[in-house]
């Protein structure tokens, strides 16, 4: 499922300097990735727990087996109440989301999501679409991602056997759902299978904020959603050993957490 906020978003923000706000973030982000690229080089790692780390591709370009066309500055904002101030737009989703489920409140907040990271995304400009994508099929391993898309569209998503484009709207924030909220809905709310285009002529910079579970968080389907005639589809287990499972094999994490019938 994918619920794309636009005039809604800017009443929840609620802020006269919003929209210039966005658009400052937005050329702070183009200016970096338009850096030369030995004045970037500093930050690149292949270290997937650095701070600021700049990278490409995927998880690791040196392993992985197909490289996509896209530059990642990466920086994870850990503990979120250290930083929820400066962005609290996920968390006030987070509890209509809860709401919206029948959840009681606050049943997402605390160790469910305290976590965040913050990944800017770069897809330059690719001579030859035919060859290679942005990112592949993927549903995102969290709760949920809050996407600024910028002016440029590529970002797709998997619906009803089909892939849609997600039109980008001025200032508008595209939410997707994660595997967690998958599991902790048990299965009421489904994460967003989406994958990122090319585009021969121009570059797209994106922004997409992470919130996600500590590591330690075990996550399992909540109990007012579990009944006899809706029993667990999915096991207990913590998100840390989640995380390391999807980073070797994201098509799969979720069958391997599935409960048998
Ligand atoms: C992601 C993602 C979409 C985009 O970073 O996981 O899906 O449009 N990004 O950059
Ligand atoms: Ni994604």
């Amino acid at each position: 499922m994918v619920l794309v906020l636009f005039k809604y978003c800017k009443q929840v923000i609620n802020h006269g300097d919003s929209d210039n706000l966005i658009d400052d973030s937005m050329s702070i982000f183009k200016e970096f990735f338009n850096l030369p690229a030995e004045d970037k080089a500093s930050l690149y790692s292949t270290d997937l727990n650095k701070s600021c780390r700049l990278y490409t591709s995927n998880f690791t370009y040196e392993t992985e087996e197909v490289h996509f066309w896209r530059d990642i500055l990466r920086h994870p904002c850990h503990p979120l109440q250290d930083h929820v101030q400066i962005w609290p737009l996920s968390l006030k989703i987070l509890d209509l989301i809860c709401e919206g489920l029948g959840l009681e409140q606050g049943y997402l907040g605390d160790e469910l999501s305290n976590g965040q990271m913050l990944s800017v995304n770069h897809y330059p400009r690719c001579p030859d679409p035919s060859l290679t994508l942005g990112l592949p099929k993927h549903c995102d391993p969290n709760l949920i991602t809050v996407v600024l898309q910028g002016d440029v569209g590529g970002l797709q998503v998997y619906k009803d056997g089909q892939w849609v484009g997600v039109e980008p709207l001025p200032h508008a924030f595209v939410v997707n759902i994660g595997y967690q909220l998958q599991i902790i809905s048990n299965g009421k709310l489904r994460g967003a299978e989406h994958r990122v285009m090319t585009n021969p002529r121009q570059a797209r910079t994106t922004a997409a904020t992470f919130i996600n579970p500590s590591p330690d968080c075990v996550i399992h389907p909540a109990e007012a959603l579990v009944n006899s005639s809706n029993p667990p589809l999915y096991k207990a287990f913590k998100y840390v050993d989640f995380f390391g499972f999807y980073t070797s094999d994201p098509k799969t994490v979720l069958n391997l957490h599935k409960l048998q019938a």
